[in-house]
């Protein structure tokens, strides 16, 4: 049996992204992406948070966790 607080530090998902705010939230307008495709990070690994960098790669082989990136995709009108 762990105590209480050992097992909330166990847990964490975010290790080390902007960690003095109290909730990390980010907000990206559809119309400001440049390219056709948007790769965001949901591993809570990337260096360039929160766009993925391909770290979630080395957190699964390390894990063996199955994270990835969101993909957003636009339409070329
Ligand atoms: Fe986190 Fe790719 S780096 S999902």
């Amino acid at each position: 049996f762990l105590p209480k607080k050992k097992k909330q530090k166990d847990s964490l998902i975010n290790l080390k992204i902007q960690k003095e705010n109290p909730k990390v939230v980010n907000e990206i307008d559809i119309e400001d992406l440049k390219s056709t495709n948007a790769c965001y990070c949901r591993c809570w690994r990337s260096k360039t948070f929160p766009v993925c960098d391909k770290s979630h790669i080395k957190h699964n082989e390390l894990t063996g966790d199955n994270v990835g990136p969101l993909i957003l995709k636009k339409k070329v009108l």
